[in-house]
């Protein structure tokens, strides 16, 4: 089993419900370690960039919109497949098609305002946790 990291983030609307903590306990229950963490209010500038992969999509904006609306809770999480762990965790995009028990079945109203994200790749993950935490040693040891 590979120890990798992964980088999540606490979206805008599961901040304001004031679950934090539950989803916190979800990562840990799931042997996932908190490793990083920071709360912070995205600039557009910061949203964009993260997304930049997503810029051609239709929901480009929305996603931006959304992203910035409030604030955010991002933490690397690390632990034994820790990239596909977490997204078992948050289960599908669309919190109607998500697997009952899983933070966005719980916690997510609709595709556009979906709770959590997660890394979907461990180059992903690199990429992503050197975007918001540029001191931390990247990969997975
Ligand atoms: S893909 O095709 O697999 O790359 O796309 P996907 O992972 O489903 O979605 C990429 C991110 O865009 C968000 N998304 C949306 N936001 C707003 N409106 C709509 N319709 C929409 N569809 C997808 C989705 O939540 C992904 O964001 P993250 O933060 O990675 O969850």
């Amino acid at each position: 089993m590979a120890i990798e990291r992964t980088l999540s983030i606490i979206k805008p609307d599961a901040v304001a419900k004031n679950v934090i903590g539950q989803i916190y306990s979800r990562f840990e229950g799931a042997g996932l370690k908190i490793v990083a963490s920071r709360m912070t209010q995205l600039s557009r500038a910061d949203a964009e960039g993260f997304y930049a992969a997503h810029k051609e999509r239709g929901f480009f904006k929305d996603l931006v919109d959304f992203m910035v609306s409030g604030p955010v809770m991002i933490q690397v999480l690390e632990g034994e497949n820790a990239v596909l762990a977490h997204r078992d965790l948050m289960g599908a995009t669309d919190p109607k098609k998500a697997e009952k028990g899983t933070i966005r079945a719980d916690f997510a109203e609709s595709i556009d305002a979906n709770a959590v994200h997660g890394s979907d790749a461990v180059e992903a993950a690199a990429v992503e946790i050197a975007y918001f935490f540029p001191a931390l040693n990247v990969y997975s040891r």
